[in-house]
């Protein structure tokens, strides 16, 4: 029969006053190793933007999930929270107290209280340790139960508590004698073990089977419960994003683009991304089922994220201050020669000129369109049709003149605006889009 959990063996968090962290203004850049012929290629400028100015409070006690498409920067976050990687700007504050820039003499206490959770259980193991004797060498760097039988009897209670009860059928295992639901529960008792108040749980169920996912979150909310502990819940996936937690941050390209109270975020979502994520959704019901319908084209490169609104040229909602650019327009000239005969793609595409020489911007409000082979007014005229033949096509709001200047097209264009995470009022929600917010051109 599983003990009883012993509750000085796994003591509760104490309460806090105020918020258990508060993270301001937070940036994570990467450099990224681009060589001389990249950059002439037109790479990026050399740096990753994964966390770009993020704010965001946590109270203790619940569950917040982190959504977004992969490479949005969600475990960057994550990361960045429990000192894994480094912030390059910003504060994080957890109880008050300054983690950004504490030495790690300074940080190594607070580990234990701030703990993370994997996607592979497997990788998080050691493949040659027991699971006993991995949970009692975390005890032992965190200088936590010193005597050998209270130790022993810490792990199990750990153990017995993320059910792998009893204690003694699991505790001399290895990660290989286990399935992947029994590892990912290892992995939460050595995490638990430390007397954690705050769990980043990154994707812990997307790599378990079907049948185990839902009994690992129903663990991760008994533990909440129990021990009071808060989480950051990162996931890609929403359903368990809605059963899981209680509010919901949804993020782009380092960014949050709306956060909310769950219930709010899936009734009646704002942001036209959150609105394509849901609509992405399969329908478990195949008979209410609607088609995919991710946001049109690739998720950008994060090294070169669009100007104005980074969500821009996937929106199909933009208008005209959302921050068009030359590189909108080649997007779209793409999209037409995808259904044109080979011979029109030859020879309009024979109009253009190619990677970084396609375009410079001359000012925020203006651009030039340079032409290859053929003359300006034929590229002016390839244009004009374009616009002519989809008037739909957001970019066109943005579009207020063309006119053939030397070998190019000037384009003029409505000057960008950065649209910034704000409340909507009486909703508990932020939002940062120009459909809820007077656009500000910087
Ligand atoms: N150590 C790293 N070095 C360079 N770039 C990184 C590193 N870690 C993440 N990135 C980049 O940062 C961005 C965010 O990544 P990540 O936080 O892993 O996103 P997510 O968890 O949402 O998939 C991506 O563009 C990714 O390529
Ligand atoms: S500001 Fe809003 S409407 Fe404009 S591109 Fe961004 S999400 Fe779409
Ligand atoms: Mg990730």
């Amino acid at each position: 029969m599983p003990t009883k959990p012993d509750a000085t063996l796994l003591p509760k968090a104490a309460p806090a006053d105020g918020p258990l962290i508060e993270i301001d203004d937070l940036h994570v850049q990467f450099a990224l190793r681009t060589n001389a012929v990249a950059r002439l290629l037109g790479g990026s400028s050399g740096t990753v933007n994964a966390v770009d100015g993020i704010n965001l409070q946590l109270a203790q006690g619940e569950v917040l999930g982190l959504v977004g498409e992969s490479g949005s920067g969600k475990s960057t976050l994550g990361r960045a929270l429990l000192g894994l990687v480094r912030p390059t700007g910003g504060s994080i504050r957890y109880r008050g107290q300054e983690l950004v820039g504490l030495p790690e003499s300074q940080f190594r206490p607070l580990r234990r209280k701030l703990q993370m959770v994997f996607q592979d259980p497997h990788a998080s193991l050691n493949p040659s340790m027991t699971v006993g004797r991995a949970i009692s060498d975390a005890l032992r760097i965190h200088g936590l139960h010193p005597g050998t039988d209270q130790r022993r009897q810490a792990v199990a209670t750990a153990l017995e508590r993320v059910g792998l009860a009893p204690a003694g059928r699991f505790i001399d295992k290895y990660p290989a004698e286990l399935s992947g639901g029994q590892k990912q529960r290892a992995v939460i008792a050595r995490a638990i073990a430390l007397g954690p108040e705050l769990l980043v749980a990154d994707e812990p169920i997307s790599m378990l089977d079907m049948s185990v996912r839902a009994k690992i979150l129903g663990l991760l909310e008994e533990l909440r419960h129990d021990l009071g502990l808060t989480y950051l819940y990162i996931t890609h996936d929403l359903a368990s994003a809605r059963f899981f937690c209680d509010r919901v941050a949804i993020m782009y390209l380092g960014k949050i683009v709306e956060i909310g109270p769950v219930a709010e975020i899936f009734d009646n979502p704002r942001h036209p991304y959150t609105q394509a994520l849901l609509r992405a959704v399969p329908d478990p019901d195949p008979s209410r089922s609607v088609p995919r319908e991710l946001p049109r084209g690739e998720i950008p490169d994060a090294a070169d994220a669009p100007g104005g609104c980074p969500f821009h040229p996937r929106c199909p909602e933009a208008f005209a201050p959302c921050g068009w650019e030359p590189r909108d327009v080649r997007m779209v000239l793409e999209q037409r020669w995808t259904s044109v005969p080979p011979d029109q793609y030859a020879a309009e595409s024979r109009l253009v000129a190619d990677g970084p020489k396609f375009a410079t911007r001359v000012s925020p409000t203006s651009a030039l369109i340079h032409g290859a082979s053929g003359s300006p007014n034929e590229l002016l005229q390839l244009l004009e049709d374009e616009r002519a033949a989809r008037p739909e096509e957001p970019l066109w709001t943005g579009v207020t003149g063309m006119q053939v200047s030397g070998r190019a097209v000037r384009l003029e264009l409505v000057p960008p605006a950065v649209p910034h995470l704000q409340p909507v009022e009486g909703s508990g929600v932020s939002v940062s889009c120009h459909l809820f917010h007077e656009p500000h051109p910087e």
